[in-house]
């Protein structure tokens, strides 16, 4: 993977966390208050996980952790309340498959497909992962539920999260300080899940 050693990658390093992208998932947490005690999380495209690892202390012992990545688990992440599932989100048809027996409180989805470098066949891959999560939240998400999408900018895009803004109660977009200028990803913040 490619990885540029900047200050975030530094802080990542000296402070335990698998990557850099923790903090963007602090910003927006701190921002939108998305997470909190107790709740049952799923962790979309976990992998190496440092979202899990801000996530799991934040819920607390009652709250749980679910991951899922194509990649096989990570097991340098052992946390009491995380649990890790080598998977395609593809192939999820409900809590079920993730050991869960109801709805998730909070879906979290920093999900990137792999790159071609061909930017209409990437955008087109990155939209794909993108209407798949929103297609999963019915059976995934619980009613007024959290949400957190991790979405590569593209017209086609816009056009599609446009149409999505009346299924929560409030839908926001956020470009955290952590993440790259030239990057094109930006995050979409659904809260109170309308089911
Ligand atoms: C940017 S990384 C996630 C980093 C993670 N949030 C962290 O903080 O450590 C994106 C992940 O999405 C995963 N991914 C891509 N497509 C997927 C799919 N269809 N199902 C599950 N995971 C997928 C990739 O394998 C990759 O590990």
């Amino acid at each position: 993977m490619f990885k540029v050693k900047d200050h975030y990658y530094n802080k990542a390093k000296d402070e335990k966390y698998f990557a850099r992208s923790i903090y963007k998932l602090e910003e927006i947490d701190q921002r939108f208050k998305v997470l909190k005690k107790g709740d049952l999380v799923v962790d979309l495209g976990y992998f190496p996980g440092s979202w899990a690892q801000y996530t799991a202390p934040k819920v607390g012992p009652e709250g749980r952790v679910v991951g899922i990545d194509i990649q096989p688990v990570n097991k340098k992440l052992q946390l009491p309340n995380v649990t890790l599932f080598e998977k395609d989100i593809f192939t999820l048809t409900g809590p079920g498959d993730l050991g869960a027996d109801r709805a998730f409180d909070v879906v979290l989805s920093d999900m990137a497909p792999s790159t071609t470098g061909i930017k209409t066949v990437d955008q087109a891959r990155s939209l794909d992962l993108i209407e798949s999560v929103f297609g999963l939240l019915p059976i995934l998400l619980r009613p007024q539920g959290n949400f957190v999408i991790k979405v590569f900018d593209s017209h086609d895009a816009q056009v599609f999260l446009k149409a999505q803004k009346n299924r929560f109660n409030d839908f926001q977009f956020l470009k955290p300080k952590s993440t790259r200028s030239i990057s094109k990803e930006f995050f979409v913040i659904g809260k109170g899940f309308k089911a």
